[in-house]
């Protein structure tokens, strides 16, 4: 059943593009626009929504915070994202006005689904973004959106996070559309960009043997650091996520700009950097912040896109991604993330797919 890959999370990463190309076609209709069955909001339904809250845990709360990029630039109403365990204990603002999306790929994560109740008990309205046809959380939630990613089995999530990015890119698509937020001719951009997308996911898998080198750049550090500004930060997250969890190694993300207030102080020559740099309004931030920690000696693996001639300039090693629009760069850069983790707990001798102390679907506390 690994259709002769040695491990469920690497034929997983390489199953990507059919899922990506799935998740998207079923919601694009033949002019380009968005279309979600049955979900008949109108300009009035959206008018009537102050706010959004995103709510989620781990990878899928990695998702929410890419989405309220989404959100905000293509629906114009303010977005908040929480992980769910600290959602459901706080006193949040919630109320009749605010729209609550939920991501979940099991579609059982307790936390999530108690979350989505404790929205729902203030009297928001729900969207719940799952892989899981029929889980507890697609039951519980108003609407629900499916990723068909197909069953994920690595406890790490790979296929699973980059089809939560395309079905929250196009529920924003949808939203702004309904909501006039946004021109015709861009989301028929973004959606034709989006079906062209599996063959460039296909482009980055070719990194792979490349990323099995930088492994072992990699294996034997005690402390890994991921930067990235805008939607770069939060991919950064992710990527660190990916490592902690698959390799055992320390990982940490930070948005770049806040180097100077204090991790700085932890940059050597034996802390190992990614950064990630595809957003371009930051860019020549990005430059300087990888500039100040290779000044500080560390190595510097830069993730941007094949036409950037400047990343070269200042990163140690770079690891090339078609260029496509911004808001689609992360579904490309996370992807040499992923085989990064991958490689890099293989060289350890993990068992990559069944990592210590984690199980799959979290349905505890
Ligand atoms: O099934 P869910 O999407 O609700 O799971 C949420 C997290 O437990 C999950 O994303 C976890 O962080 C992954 N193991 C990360 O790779």
């Amino acid at each position: 059943e690994k259709n002769g890959y040695p491990h469920f999370m690497l034929k997983e990463i390489y199953e990507q593009p059919k899922a990506v190309c799935d998740t998207t076609t079923i919601h694009v209709d033949k002019d380009g626009m968005v279309c979600f069955d049955n979900l008949n909001w109108t300009k009035a339904d959206l008018e009537n929504i102050d706010n959004i809250l995103i709510t989620a845990c781990g990878t899928a709360y990695h998702a929410g915070l890419v989405a309220k990029h989404y959100i905000e630039r293509f629906v114009k109403i303010p977005v908040e994202v929480d992980i769910a365990s600290e959602y459901r204990y706080r006193q949040p603002l919630t109320s009749e006005r605010t729209l609550c999306i939920v991501v979940s790929q099991s579609g059982e994560t307790l936390d999530t689904l108690e979350a989505l109740k404790e929205a729902k008990r203030l009297g928001a309205r729900s969207i719940a973004v799952t892989n899981s046809i029929g889980s507890s959380i697609a039951r519980e939630a108003d609407y629900t959106i499916y990723t068909l990613a197909g069953p994920e089995i690595a406890v790490a999530s790979t296929k699973a996070y980059t089809t939560q990015l395309v079905a929250l890119l196009l529920l924003s698509l949808y939203m702004g559309q309904i909501k006039g937020t946004i021109r015709p001719e861009l989301i028929k951009d973004i959606t034709s960009a989006l079906l062209t997308l599996p063959d460039k996911i296909t482009e980055v898998l070719k990194e792979k043997d490349h990323m099995e080198k930088l492994a072992d750049s990699l294996k034997d550090a005690k402390d890994i650091f991921y930067l990235g500004r805008s939607i770069d930060y939060a991919i950064a997250m992710e990527g660190a996520l990916k490592l902690k969890e698959i390799s055992y190694i320390h990982a940490e993300a930070y948005a770049a700009g806040e180097l100077k207030h204090g991790t700085l102080a932890l940059i050597t020559k034996e802390t190992p950097v990614i950064a990630v740099a595809t957003q371009s309004h930051v860019a020549s931030k990005m430059y300087s912040n990888i500039q100040e920690v290779r000044a500080r000696g560390a190595e510097v693996i830069g993730i941007g896109y094949d036409d950037d001639p400047e990343l070269e300039k200042y990163a140690t090693d770079t690891v090339r991604i078609p260029r496509v629009d911004e808001f689609i760069a992360p579904i490309l850069s996370v992807i040499p993330m992923q085989l990064l983790a991958y490689f890099t707990g293989i060289k350890r001798e993990n068992d990559v797919d069944k990592p210590r102390n984690l199980a799959k679907s979290v349905t505890v506390e």
